[in-house]
């Protein structure tokens, strides 16, 4: 059975915390992430079910994966909202209780940062996904700029105390084409809160493609 995760007050304050930050852009993004989307969809680290009601009609089913409990209950309750038929289930990114290549589509958002295994995680997804299926990814990552970089690095030991274990100083684009992921598409943009920016302002929207089985490293194909 599934490790259980527990983060009991992370759990209590982040449904503000994304109340705050779909009120200030958060929502588009979802929205941006979800587009195009179809099939069957395996969503890892749902949370609240914050993107449950976000999916197109094309999707035929959601199982949503979630390892906190109170978080799983909210998501629970978020189905009834649901734009598509959604099934919530515990587990973890790194043992995904599905069987092998079952999914058209798996979907990660702000989840990467806070995994304790990546790689793993990444291996996981490329487990369950079918031949031609696909990642749709929205995560904040390491700044670019160097100073940016160190103050998320400062305060990267508070945050992930504070945040659920999150880190501010994960590279998850690199993470993800060295786990083989082939990038189709990504979008890297600050996403700024009243114009300004804050430590997890850095952040990715993408599309990648898991490697084919015996296939190595892979890449960006597309995107700026
Ligand atoms: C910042 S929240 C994001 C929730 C949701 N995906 C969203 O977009 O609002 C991070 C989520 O990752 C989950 N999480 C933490 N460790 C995990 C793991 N090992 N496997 C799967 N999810 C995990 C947390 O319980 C939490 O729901």
């Amino acid at each position: 059975m599934a490790e259980a995760v527990s983060h009991p007050l992370f759990a209590r304050i982040y449904p503000r915390m994304n109340a705050f930050a779909e009120a200030h852009g958060s929502v588009d993004h979802r929205r941006e992430l979800l587009a195009g989307v179809r099939g069957r969809v395996i969503e890892v680290g749902a949370g609240t079910g914050a993107n449950f009601r976000h999916y197109p009609p094309e999707v035929d089913e959601v199982v949503a994966v979630e390892p906190e409990p109170r978080l799983r209950a909210l998501a629970e309750q978020a189905v009834t909202g649901a734009t598509v038929p959604v099934r919530v289930v515990s587990g973890r990114a790194e043992e995904l209780p599905v069987p092998d290549g079952s999914f058209d589509a798996a979907v990660i958002s702000l989840v990467l940062c806070t995994v304790p295994d990546v790689p793993r995680s990444l291996a996981e997804v490329t487990r369950v996904l079918k031949p031609g299926g696909e990642l749709r990814f929205y995560e904040h990552v390491r700044s670019r700029k160097r100073s940016a970089f160190r103050r998320q690095r400062l305060l990267n030991p508070l945050w992930r105390l504070l945040c659920g274990g999150c880190r501010l100083t994960r590279d998850t684009e690199r993470a993800i084409i060295e786990a083989g992921f082939g990038v189709d598409g990504i979008r890297r943009f600050d996403f700024l809160i009243n114009g300004r920016s804050g430590p997890a302002s850095p952040s990715v929207i993408g599309v990648a493609r898991p490697p084919a089985a015996g296939q190595g490293r892979g890449g960006v194909t597309t995107g700026s």
